[in-house]
């Protein structure tokens, strides 16, 4: 069972494929946590609870006994504020008295086959009831009457964790939620390097990596989204650990909005990790009966290093977070018109491209931003979601019918949750936007942000989309959200509410996306946000795929997907080749190809060359898209760490089939490169289609491959298949 309830002990142990898990109910009903680890077949392991080591100062519970426990030094399940542990906490609820002293004590429990979802929150799911199993903790301030729900699923065959809360409150007079975070880790010691994504438009998740240092670190997004500067993604890595070896926590939020994860470690060289909502510019009422639930978390536990923690979460996203149609069906071949066309199109340019791109294999037509209102440029228009019959004569219809015709499906652009403050629906309704009292808001790119967390806000723009995509025969829609959200505050909320602003503008997102995907499910639908601002798993369950960057360009490419498939899959990463670049045609097709592959060009400009090379990459797209999408990821040669040269791999499920591919970033005089190759059936003979050689899995990932003389020069790169022999 992968969650045992062991009633001598009064532990909970929760097993996954690479992972135990370890909870006690001690004395006085406090819940620590003894261990999170690699297996181990104990319900419990002794001498765990008290990590006291010389803390004159920590306090103690009179009745469990000074020397023996105090809460700050004990490795709680849920540390909480105010209750003499003075590390960083994971919940803090004001009562009616004032005070945020916070100290819940367990009462019951529940373990159950499957998984449920969160009410009006994207989560991870079940396929099937068998996959996974439910721990529910409830734990109960008996002071304040706050009751929490520590939710436990384990996905016991994949490696995988996710926890999440619930705050209820159970007494006559309303309290209000400081904090409340997702998930809650005690580790015993501060040994781990801090792994996370940092980045901006156009250099999105860069990978950065730093030892642990007493004292608190982190990583947060006060943007009201995830934002381009940090993702809601954290491992925590053995110092020694690299791609192939090592021991590596990794976590990930399910998140759109403002996010902290913070690590703190203290005197007693213990680590405590924290992930979820983000306290600053927080806040949540609770009246009499009502709770609240934090977004869920994803946790991975692996010794096979920072590598396998990935393909797990791989793995786990293309199985059991990403959704719906789209999920395991191949996706068009898409060309997108902005790089093309920027605002300047009209039908006749959009069945141009699109007659042209059915020459070369290309299966879509996505029309980019500037079809609606008034809108030949980024100064206006936004939330007039109705065609603009300059450009587009006779609306959408005879330009759909045209390029169906062509035998490509067609595609379109919204930003949902923005206002120009030069629309016809700002000037019908001027307290619409994101806004405070007495202030001006700032402006990013000429555009407010609409307060989507208003109902009828949400119902105005969505019954202009329904419109929209019910009239006219729409495949797939580019969601884009291009700036940061300031003067946080909704007209409609009160005074002593404004806190909940910014999660509920997600909540607001959230139902949008959702009436999106129901009411339309064989509509593709790509996540973006000024490039890859908003990449999160929770934007995965409703888009499986998400532009991963406006910045194209191959070689710089290569750090953003390095840094993307930390945690999330090749399936989910937008990938175009685009114009307008140094590097030739051949490597930004080999750099697209490992993401949801697509152009962002002028079709009708391609040299006869160019033509050919991109016939061969959509036949390739083709033949390999499986592979792609669903096989191992192995990152060879990081970018991060080799000025000269990366290189990845993808291994197919059944170990069948593979390929590599090497980018050279910097040319050398006298190369000498030699790349073991990760993942293959060490028995298994495997073809080189490229040179016709035969070799053993063994060999390639022993002796490896010299690729001297391959894609040697600056910008050069090169993709070899192998298959079984
Ligand atoms: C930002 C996106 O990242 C681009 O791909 C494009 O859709 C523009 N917005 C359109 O305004």
């Amino acid at each position: 069972m992968p969650i045992i309830y062991d009633e001598k002990k009064r532990t909970f142990k929760l097993d996954t494929a690479t992972s135990s898990y370890i909870i006690k109910i001690y004395e006085e009903n406090y819940l620590l946590n003894l261990y999170y680890g690699a297996p181990i077949p104990e319900t419990y392991i002794s001498g765990r609870e008290c990590r006291q080591r010389n803390a004159s100062f920590s306090l103690a519970n009179s009745v469990i006994g000074e020397r023996a426990f105090t809460p700050d030094t004990a490795p709680m399940e849920y540390g909480c504020n105010g209750a003499a542990d003075f590390r960083i906490s994971a919940l803090a609820v004001r009562n009616i008295n004032g005070d945020s002293v916070t100290d819940i004590r367990y009462v019951d429990h529940k373990i159950y086959a499957g998984k449920p979802g969160i009410p009006g929150q994207p989560s991870s799911y079940v396929n099937n009831e068998s996959e996974a199993d439910t721990l529910e903790i409830y734990a109960e301030d008996a002071v304040t009457g706050v009751r929490v729900t520590l939710y436990y699923t384990v996905f016991s065959s994949c490696g995988v964790m996710t926890r999440r809360v619930r705050v209820e409150n159970t007494s006559s007079f309303c309290c209000d939620i400081e904090r409340v975070f997702s998930l809650c880790v005690d580790l015993p010691t501060m040994d781990y390097d801090f792994i996370s994504l940092y980045g901006l438009h156009y250099k999105e998740r860069y990978v950065e990596r730093r030892p642990l240092a007493h004292g608190l670190q982190g990583i947060e997004s006060k943007r009201g989204v995830s934002g381009h500067c940090q993702n809601p993604f954290v491992a925590l890595a053995e110092h020694n650990a690299d791609e192939r070896h090592g021991t590596v926590y990794g976590f990930n939020l399910v998140y759109s909005g403002n996010f902290s994860a913070l690590a703190e470690c203290d005197f007693n060289h213990s680590t405590r990790l924290i992930m979820g909502i983000n306290p600053v510019d927080f806040g949540w009422r609770l009246a009499p009966g009502e709770y609240f639930d934090s977004p869920e978390a994803v946790m991975v536990f692996t010794e096979g290093g920072i590598g396998e923690m990935s393909r797990i979460f791989h793995r786990f996203y293309n199985t059991n977070l990403i959704r719906g149609r789209w999920k395991n069906q191949k996706r068009p071949l898409l060309i997108n018109s902005w790089e093309a066309a920027f605002f300047d199109f009209d039908t006749e340019k959009l069945v141009d491209f699109a007659k042209t791109a059915k020459q070369l294999g290309i299966e879509m037509l996505v029309m980019d931003d500037g079809w609606f209102g008034r809108r030949n440029n980024d100064t206006c228009s936004l939330g007039d979601w109705f065609v603009n019959e300059e450009k587009l004569p006779g609306g959408l219809v005879p330009l759909i019918e045209q390029v169906n015709k062509e035998g490509l499906k067609f595609g379109i652009w919204y930003e949902p949750e923005m206002i120009s403050p030069d629309s016809e629906l700002f000037r019908k309704h001027p307290d619409w936007h994101v806004h405070v009292a007495g202030r001006e808001p700032m402006i990013g790119r000429h555009q407010y942000v609409l307060d989507v967390s208003r109902e009828d806000v949400r119902d105005n723009i969505w019954q202009q989309m329904y419109k929209v995509l019910s009239e006219n025969k729409i495949d797939y829609v580019k969601w884009d959200f291009n700036r940061n959200i300031s003067d946080a505050g909704s007209a409609l909320l009160p005074a002593d509410r404004k806190k909940e602003f910014f999660h509920r503008f997600i909540l607001g997102t959230y139902d949008l996306m959702n009436r999106l995907v129901t009411t339309f499910p064989d509509i593709l639908f790509e996540n973006c946000s000024g490039g890859g601002g908003r990449f999160d798993p929770a934007m995965l369950c409703y888009s499986p795929q998400i532009w991963t960057s406006d910045n194209t360009d191959p070689i710089e490419r290569l750090y953003i997907q390095f840094g993307t498939s930390m945690c999330y899959p090749a399936s989910t990463m937008g990938a175009h080749v685009s114009a307008n670049r140094r590097t030739g045609y051949e490597t930004k097709g080999n750099v697209a190809m490992w993401g949801t592959f697509g152009y962002e060009l002028d079709p009708r400009k391609l040299t006869e060359q160019e033509v050919e090379i991109v016939k061969e990459q959509v036949r390739r797209y083709h033949e390999y898209y499986d592979l792609i999408h669903y096989g191992d990821l192995y990152r060879l040669i990081s970018p991060f760490d080799n000025p000269y040269r990366a290189a990845w791999q993808i291994v197919s499920q059944e170990k069948d089939c593979f390929m590599l591919t090497l980018v050279t970033m910097r040319s050398e005089l006298y190369p000498n490169i030699i790349v073991k190759l990760q993942g293959l059936d060490p028995k298994k003979q495997y073809r080189n289609e490229t040179t016709g050689d035969i070799c053993s899995g063994a060999l390639l990932m022993n002796a490896g491959l010299v690729l001297n003389n391959v894609a040697s020069r600056t910008g050069e790169s090169c993709v070899i298949y192998f298959t079984e022999a």
